[in-house]
Parts: structure tokens; C-alpha cells; sequence
């Protein structure tokens, strides 16, 4: 299996495919990978991977892909960043195999993806992906998409890490044991490439904010599932270097810029 900090170097959104369907040995991977997700956020995320012809789904954007995963939740405190935690996860999974995927909030055909994955009245599905095999080349469409929202760019590690208070940048060498994993999280994806995650290191623990900066939207804060995602770059990738810890929303009392909103702390194990 890939290294996980491999596959995040490498994973970009994949909006034009080969134009099959997964094969039935792929379609089995996939479907173990989305039954066996684990996110340490306690609210149930349900997948399932659904056909695009059966189901009727679009995208304007998507080209050649046969197959779709979308995930929903209960609208429960903790819904958005456990989805984010779990689409991510997934996302880097399939990417290990080859697959590729790009997660979609505003470019689908909302009501047919509703449809498919049976959203309650208490329920929410923020995203869905394709899932297929990347095209040699992508379309002209995604190239130029790409350039206009500069989605091979991210902010520098020292304006979105600090050490000690928001007004003391990080260094990533002062980082130490943190550098990996906060690296990779500057690397993940998010809506629009806003990259609303900030941090703050101190001492055994690193305290994660989110700078609003979205309008939220019936569907809710999708800037929460940005820190999902952000959140399982960092874990994933801690995971594999043994960096022991969990996370606890435990408000460490920071003074915030604006619009800046505490989400929850990572403690190294003692
Ligand atoms: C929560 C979320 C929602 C997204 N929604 C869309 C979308 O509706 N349409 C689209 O083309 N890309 C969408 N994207 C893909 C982002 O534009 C992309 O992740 C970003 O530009 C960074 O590019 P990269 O993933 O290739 O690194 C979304 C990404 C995330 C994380």
C-alpha cells in the first residue's frame, strides 16, 4: 500500500475520466472501503456507491464517469466535520488504487443524488463524488477551471500555522513533531480552494480554527467539511509516522481573529 504522505502529494480533483465503468474487482474494493470508514468525531457517516445511469446523476462539469459515492448524515452537532473526516478518507483510499475522485457541493444534479441516497428530513448529503479511472488528459473545461480558482496553490505554511497565539507565525521547523502533519493538511482539498483551516501549536497539543469565509447555505457550513477533510490529512498522516493522540474540543481560550471559529484540539498521548 501507498504511503499515506505519498498519496496525499499526489492526489489532485479528477474531473474527466475514462469513459467505462469500475471493474467488478475495483467496485469491491471500493464498496469495503466505504463500509469500513472510521472517523474519531462519533456521528455515523453512510456511503454508497450508486450508478449514474440507473440513478439519473450529473454533473456539468464531470466528464466519461459511470459511478458516483455520496455520503449523508444525520443534522447532528459534529455532522459536517465527520463527513468531511470520512469523504476524505475515502477519497485517499481509492486514490491508492489508482481511482480518482473530486468532491462536488454546488456542480451535480442535487435532486437525483438526493433521491438516490434516500435523504430524511433530518438528514444532509453535502457532497458526492465520480469515482473511475483519470483520463490521460484532462478536458479543457478542468484545465481552465483549475487556473481560475488557482487549485494548484495553497496559502504558506507560516500565514495559516502559529505557535502560541495567532500573532506568532509558525516556522515549519519549529513545528517538530507536528511539521509532517500539518503539512499535509496545508495540502488538502477544500470548496472553492478557500483553505479555511488554521492552527495553532502549543506545546503538546495543536488547537484547529476555521476561518469563515463562505456564506453558509441550506446544506450548512460546507467550510466544516473542509475541516473534515483537513483534519483527516492530519490524522492519517500521524497515524502512519506513530505520532500517538487524540482529538478533544476542549476551547483552549485563544484570542481569535475575526470570523475565526474554534473547531476542536489534537493532544499528544503522554
Ligand atoms: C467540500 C468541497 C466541495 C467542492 N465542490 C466542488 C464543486 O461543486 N465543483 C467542482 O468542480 N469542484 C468542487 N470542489 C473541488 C475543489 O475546487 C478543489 O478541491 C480545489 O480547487 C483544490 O484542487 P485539488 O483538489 O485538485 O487540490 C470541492 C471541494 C471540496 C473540498
Amino acid at each position: 500500500m501507498a504511503r499515506i504522505v505519498d498519496t496525499i502529494k499526489s492526489r489532485r480533483s479528477v474531473r474527466t475520466f475514462e469513459d467505462r465503468q469500475l471493474t467488478p474487482e475495483d467496485r469491491a474494493y471500493v464498496e469495503d472501503v466505504i463500509q469500513n470508514i472510521e472517523t474519531p468525531f462519533g456521528v455515523p457517516v453512510e456511503f454508497r456507491l450508486l450508478g449514474a445511469a440507473e440513478h439519473g446523476l450529473k454533473s456539468p462539469v464531470i466528464v466519461g464517469a459511470h459511478d458516483y459515492v455520496a455520503a449523508k448524515v444525520k443534522r447532528v452537532q459534529g455532522a459536517e466535520l465527520s463527513l468531511g473526516f470520512a469523504f476524505e478518507t475515502f477519497c485517499l483510499r481509492v486514490a491508492e488504487r489508482g481511482l480518482g475522485t473530486v468532491m462536488l457541493a454546488a456542480s451535480l444534479s442535487r435532486k437525483s443524488f438526493e433521491e438516490a441516497m434516500e435523504v430524511g428530513p433530518g438528514e444532509v448529503m453535502p457532497v458526492a463524488s465520480p469515482v473511475g479511472y483519470p483520463a490521460a488528459k484532462m478536458s479543457l473545461r478542468e484545465g481552465m477551471m483549475r487556473k481560475a480558482i488557482k487549485s494548484d496553490e495553497r496559502l504558506p505554511f507560516s500565514q495559516v500555522f502559529f505557535r502560541g497565539s495567532f500573532g506568532t507565525p509558525l516556522s515549519p521547523g519549529e513545528a517538530v513533531s507536528f511539521e509532517a502533519p500539518l503539512q499535509m493538511l496545508r495540502l488538502a482539498p477544500s470548496a472553492t480552494n478557500k483553505q479555511p483551516w488554521r492552527a495553532v501549536i502549543d506545546g503538546n497539543a495543536v488547537h484547529f480554527f476555521e476561518e469563515h469565509g463562505l456564506k453558509e447555505s441550506a446544506l450548512g457550513d460546507i467550510q466544516k467539511v473542509d475541516m473534515g477533510i483537513a483534519l483527516s490529512h492530519f490524522w492519517l498522516t500521524a497515524q502512519e509516522l506513530g505520532l500517538k493522540g487524540r482529538f478533544v474540543a476542549c476551547d483552549p481560550a485563544i484570542t481569535a481573529p475575526k470570523n475565526t471559529e474554534y473547531i476542536t484540539s489534537f493532544e499528544v498521548a503522554q
